[in-house]
C-alpha cells in the first residue's frame, strides 16, 4: 500500500489547562491540571473520534516562572492506569525521563501499563531539557551529549528487560505440575558505561512485546536516537520546508540504521485555531493573544534560548545567539523565526507565548485540514500531535470540522480495526528474540 493511502496518525497531546498560555480564559474554556473528571472527557472524546493516542509530557521540576496554569500537574503514568480503567482502544503514551529515572523502574512501569490496557501503552523517551537536578540528589545536571549517551544505553536496558520471558514461557500445565519453563526466563546481565542491570524483570512480555516507544528530541543526538530507537518522533517544525527537510532527513538515518521507514512515524504538533470563516478564526486568535503576558513571554523566550534577552530592542530580529546545552532544537526554532523568517523579538515572543514554539494554523476547518494534507501528501509528516489552545472546545471544534474532511479524503479512520496502539499506528510487533 503506497504511503498516501494510508491514514494520517493523531495524537491528542494534552495539557489540561490548554495549550495557549492564556487559552484557560477563553469564554467556555475549562481547565485544570489535576480535573481527572476533565482529563477522562478529553481522552474519551478522542476516543470516540478514533485517535490514535493521548500524549501526556512531564516535567520534572516547578516554580513561579511556569505559566500558572502549569505550575501542577499529575504523574503521568499514575494518570494513564487510571485512563486505561476507563477507555478501550485509545493509545495512552507519556514522558518519561532518562536522565532522572531508572531502567528497572521505566521498564516495569510501561510494561505493566501494556499489561493493564491491554497493548496501548507508549513511552516518550526524553533526556529532560531542563535542569531538575535540585529534585533528584543528583549533583549536576548532566550536559546534552552526556544526556544522549546515557539515554542510548538507556533504552536498550529497558527493552533487554521487556524481553525477560519469551512469549510462551508460561505455560500453566496443570497435568504435568510444570507452571513456568525457566529455560525462556532470561536475565539481562548488562554491564555498559552508565548501567549494570541484572534482571530479569519480573513482569512477562507485554501485549505489544515492546510498548511504543515514542522520542521527542530533534538536535543531531536526538535524531541519532530517534532513528535508532524511536517508533514515533514529536517534532515542532514551523512550516512545509524545514518539516520535509527534517522528515527526509530522519528517514534516511532510519534507513541507515536497517530499519523500515515506515515504522518511525512523524508527527508534528499543530494548534488549530478554528473558525467559520478565516476572519472569525483570526479574530480568534487575536483575542488569545491579546491576554500574552509580555514580560512572561520574554522569560520563557530568555529560558529556551539560554540567554537572557531582556534587555533587547523588542523591534529588531534577535542577534546571533549560540545555542544552549538544553532544549536545543527549541532554541534553533525559535532563532529561525527572527533570522530566516525576519520576525523582530515581539513577534517571536508573541508566538512563543501563544504555542510554545509549535505550529499555530489559523482558519477554517477546511483551510486547517488542506494544510494538514498538504504536510502529509508532501511528505512532510505522517500525523499530528493535535495541541488545542483551549479545551474543550478547541478539540470539539477539530473533530466536528476538520475530522468530516480528513474523511472524506480517505486520510482518517471511521473506526478502529486494531486494539493495540501498534495496530492503530501500523507498527510491527517486535519479535520475541529470546535473549
Ligand atoms: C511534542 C513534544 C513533546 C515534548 N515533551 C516533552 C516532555 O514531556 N518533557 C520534556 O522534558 N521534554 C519534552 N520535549 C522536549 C524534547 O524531548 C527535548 O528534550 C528537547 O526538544 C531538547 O532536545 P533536543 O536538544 O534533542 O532537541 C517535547 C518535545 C516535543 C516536540
Amino acid at each position: 500500500m503506497s504511503r498516501i493511502q494510508q491514514h494520517m496518525r493523531l495524537g491528542l497531546f494534552i495539557q489540561a489547562a490548554g495549550h495557549h498560555a492564556s487559552g484557560w480564559r477563553y469564554p467556555g474554556a475549562q481547565s485544570g491540571s489535576e480535573n481527572f473528571n476533565l482529563i477522562r472527557r478529553l481522552t474519551e472524546s478522542a476516543e470516540r473520534a478514533c485517535f490514535d493516542l493521548v500524549f501526556f509530557g512531564d516535567k520534572l521540576v516547578t516554580g513561579p516562572q511556569e505559566p500558572p496554569s502549569m505550575i501542577v500537574r499529575f504523574e503521568p503514568l499514575t494518570l494513564l492506569g487510571a485512563l486505561a480503567m476507563v477507555t478501550e482502544r485509545i493509545g495512552l503514551v507519556a514522558t518519561a525521563s532518562t536522565t532522572y529515572g531508572e531502567p528497572f523502574t521505566i521498564a516495569r512501569q510501561f510494561g505493566t501499563l501494556d499489561h493493564l490496557s491491554g497493548g496501548r501503552a507508549g513511552w516518550n523517551v526524553v533526556t529532560t531539557g531542563y535542569d531538575s537536578a535540585a529534585n533528584f540528589t543528583l549533583g549536576n545536571h548532566p550536559d546534552h551529549e552526556q544526556r544522549y549517551a546515557v539515554a542510548e544505553e538507556f533504552v536498550d536496558v529497558v527493552r533487554g528487560l521487556w524481553d525477560s520471558f519469551e512469549d510462551d514461557a508460561y505455560v500453566r500445565d496443570a497435568e504435568t505440575g510444570v507452571y513456568l519453563d525457566t529455560a525462556k526466563m532470561h536475565r539481562l546481565d548488562h554491564q555498559g558505561r552508565f548501567f549494570n542491570i541484572a534482571g530479569p524483570l519480573n513482569l512477562t512480555r507485554s501485549p505489544q512485546g515492546h510498548p511504543v516507544l515514542v522520542q521527542a528530541g530533534s538536535s543531531g543526538p536526538g535524531m541519532a536516537l530517534a532513528s535508532r530507537i524511536a517508533e514515533v518522533v514529536f517534532t515542532a517544525q514551523q512550516d512545509l520546508h524545514s518539516a520535509q527537510q527534517f522528515y527526509r532527513d530522519l528517514k534516511r538515518q532510519v534507513v541507515e540504521h536497517g530499519r523500515d521507514p515506515a515504522h518511525c512515524l512523524v508527527m508534528p504538533g499543530i494548534m488549530p485555531i478554528i473558525g467559520r470563516t478565516r476572519e472569525e478564526a483570526l479574530a480568534h486568535f487575536e483575542r488569545l493573544q491579546q491576554w500574552n503576558d509580555l514580560d512572561a513571554a520574554l522569560a520563557l523566550v530568555s529560558d529556551r534560548l539560554g540567554h537572557d534577552v531582556r534587555g533587547l530592542d523588542l523591534d529588531r530580529p534577535l542577534p546571533d545567539l549560540t545555542l544552549p546545552q538544553n532544549m536545543r532544537s527549541r532554541a534553533q526554532l525559535l532563532l529561525d523565526m527572527s533570522h530566516k523568517d525576519g520576525l523582530t523579538l515581539r513577534q517571536v515572543c508573541h508566538l512563543a507565548a501563544g504555542a510554545r514554539g509549535h505550529r499555530i494554523v489559523v482558519g477554517t476547518a477546511h483551510q486547517v485540514a488542506d494544510e494538514m494534507i498538504a504536510w502529509f501528501e508532501g511528505e512532510a509528516a505522517d500525523g499530528f500531535n493535535l495541541m488545542p489552545a483551549h479545551f474543550p472546545e478547541g478539540l470539539d471544534a477539530f473533530v466536528e470540522g476538520v475530522l468530516p474532511i480528513l474523511r472524506r479524503h480517505g486520510l482518517f479512520r471511521e473506526c478502529y480495526t486494531g486494539h493495540t496502539l501498534r495496530e492503530h499506528l501500523g507498527l510491527p510487533r517486535p519479535a520475541d528474540f529470546g535473549l
